[in-house]
């Protein structure tokens, strides 16, 4: 199995994986955002957009989609899901569109997927090459200085006779530019049992360190990590949403 077999091999259990996530409270921020910082405009673009959930609400609140995913299984999932949105496999950390977008999105902190710095620095690159000027780049991230390595999230679902847990972890080693996400899934029949451990690696950043990265290209505004309510970032959370803007 590869390290990321959730995208792969494991795609078709992504959305049970997911079923907690609240995508409209989330793809509603970004519009709102976008209503309040950025142009107006309609063509939307998301990153790392899996199986396309955002998507399908930004179709229904008549965006133009596009999607974009280094994994095609994921792709094809969310072409199935949102037909009327183009989808493209590529690397969110160097790509090109020939037409511009008004709104850029890239949720559940998969701008982490960029691995590296200097790819992290080729992906905001890139999404400001591709947005039109007063167009918006959404995206959440987490500070690499407030990662409790003991925490995790877990919850458990039961699908076609069997019962999934589903694990998901931070871990940082305390420094560098990489930190992991462990993703475990445990499945439960009536007759056996499977359990599948995937690592990604990711680049671990701070807060200061991709203000840096990103106000060249952008103005950028960060929040409290709540889709459901406007809050300037207190400055204390290592969880936020960042909105910039390309002037
Ligand atoms: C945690 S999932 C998020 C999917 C979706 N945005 C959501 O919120 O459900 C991360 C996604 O990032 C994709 N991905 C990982 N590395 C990538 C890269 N370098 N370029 C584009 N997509 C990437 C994976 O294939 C996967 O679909």
């Amino acid at each position: 199995m590869p390290h990321n077999a959730l995208y792969t091999d494991l795609s078709c259990y992504y959305d049970l994986m997911c079923a907690d996530i609240d995508y409209k409270t989330q793809s509603d921020s970004a519009h709102r955002m976008h209503q309040i910082f950025g142009n107006g405009g309609k063509r939307h673009l998301d990153l790392a957009c899996g199986t396309g959930p955002h998507i399908q609400y930004f179709c229904a609140t008549n965006y133009d989609c596009s999607g974009l995913d280094i994994n095609q299984p994921m792709l094809d999932i969310a072409q199935e899901r949102c037909p009327q949105a183009q989808f493209s496999q590529g690397n969110m950390c160097a790509f090109h569109y020939e037409n511009r977008f008004d709104l850029i999105t890239c949720f559940l902190y998969s701008i982490h997927y960029s691995g590296v710095l200097k790819e992290l620095a080729g992906c905001i690159e890139s999404a400001h090459g591709a947005l039109e000027k007063g167009g918006v780049f959404f995206f959440n991230v987490v500070d690499r200085r407030q990662i409790n390595n003991d925490l995790f999230i877990q919850h458990s679902i039961n699908h076609e006779d069997s019962c999934f847990t589903f694990r998901s972890a931070w871990h940082y080693v305390g420094n560098g530019e990489k930190q992991t996400l462990n993703l475990s899934i445990n499945k439960v029949s009536n007759d056996s049992q499977q359990t599948w451990e995937d690592k990604h690696p990711m680049v671990a950043l701070d807060f200061d360190e991709l203000q840096d990265m990103l106000s060249p290209y952008f103005e950028v505004h960060i929040f409290e990590h709540d889709y459901g309510k406007i809050i300037p970032w207190q400055k204390q959370s290592g969880n936020a949403i960042f909105v910039c803007v390309k002037v």
